[in-house]
């Protein structure tokens, strides 16, 4: 398989399965807060999506290759949880920083995004570390233009990461997504500008950048999921799902709550 260009008409589709991702977020904003269960934030997600939006949450048994099927309907990871972290009996408690992410299938189409949340007031390094990549995600999409190379997202991410002594993940990318989950190409959030395959209107990936506070180095927890840093350090990511158009991006999980793009991007 190669990199899918997708039609005006499946676009659309898109468009509205990635605004029904941002719309979970923006449900779920209010019960972020101390003493909820990762759990509980799972089940309140998986019925809005369901009952409310009339969608499939895309990971509940989601099974790529060598992979038991993942039980759950979002992923949630707390502090020194990278990514995949899978919801239960976890209690927030007030500095904690989580990642909630989400997925949905509308009429056959994916849409993938993912925030950070604070429940009560978080340490200077957690929020540092949460802005900066909020500001990484978004210099990645900032290289989004038809003709860009796939490289150039990559090597900005990199950059700004590393310029306030943070580290990159490896092991984990962004990837074209429609009707599968995970397509060609793989975006990666490290490399060189320059290189990689050239951008066409109308490919659709996602920029999903894992930033850890300390060194780069993962493991996998026992539930043969839930990804954390080797060393314990905070991790953050963000994630939106974005369509390559002839002159620049267009992101298309925004949606009404989502938090605004940093000042360096211009309307
Ligand atoms: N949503 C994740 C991503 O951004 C993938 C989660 S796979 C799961 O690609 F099975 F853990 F849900
Ligand atoms: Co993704
Ligand atoms: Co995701």
């Amino acid at each position: 398989m190669s990199i899918t260009i997708k039609t005006p008409e499946q676009i659309e589709k898109m468009r509205l399965a990635c605004r029904l991702a941002g719309e979970v977020l923006d449900f779920i904003t209010p019960f972020v807060k101390p003493g909820v269960t990762t759990g509980e934030l799972d089940k309140l997600c998986h019925d809005y999506m369901v009952d409310v939006q009339g969608c499939i949450p895309a990971p509940l048994n989601y099974a790529p290759n060598g992979h038991k099927p993942y039980p759950k309907s979002i992923c949630t990871s707390v502090n020194h949880q990278i990514c995949h972290g899978v919801p239960g009996e976890k209690v927030l408690k007030p500095g904690d920083v989580v990642n909630l992410d989400i997925t949905t299938i509308k009429d056959g189409w994916h849409g993938d995004t993912s925030r950070m949340f604070y429940a009560g007031e978080p340490s200077i390094q957690a929020r540092r570390l949460t802005e900066v990549t909020y500001e990484c995600m978004w210099k990645g999409i900032a290289e989004v233009r038809a003709g860009a190379h796939l490289g150039d997202i990559g090597a900005v991410i990199q950059r700004h990461a590393e310029a306030h002594g943070f580290s990159v993940v490896r092991e984990f990318c962004g990837h074209g997504i429609g009707a599968r989950f995970h397509e060609e190409p793989q975006v990666l959030h490290y490399g060189k500008a320059g290189t990689g395959p050239r951008l066409e209107a109308g490919m659709i990936f996602t920029i999903e950048p894992m930033i850890n506070a300390g060194k780069r180095d993962i493991r996998v927890l026992g539930d043969g999921w839930t990804v954390v840093t080797k060393d314990h350090s905070l991790s953050a990511q963000w994630e939106h799902t974005v369509l390559v158009t002839p002159t620049g991006y267009e992101v298309l999980t925004l949606s009404a709550g989502a938090p605004p793009p940093p000042a360096f991007i211009q309307a």
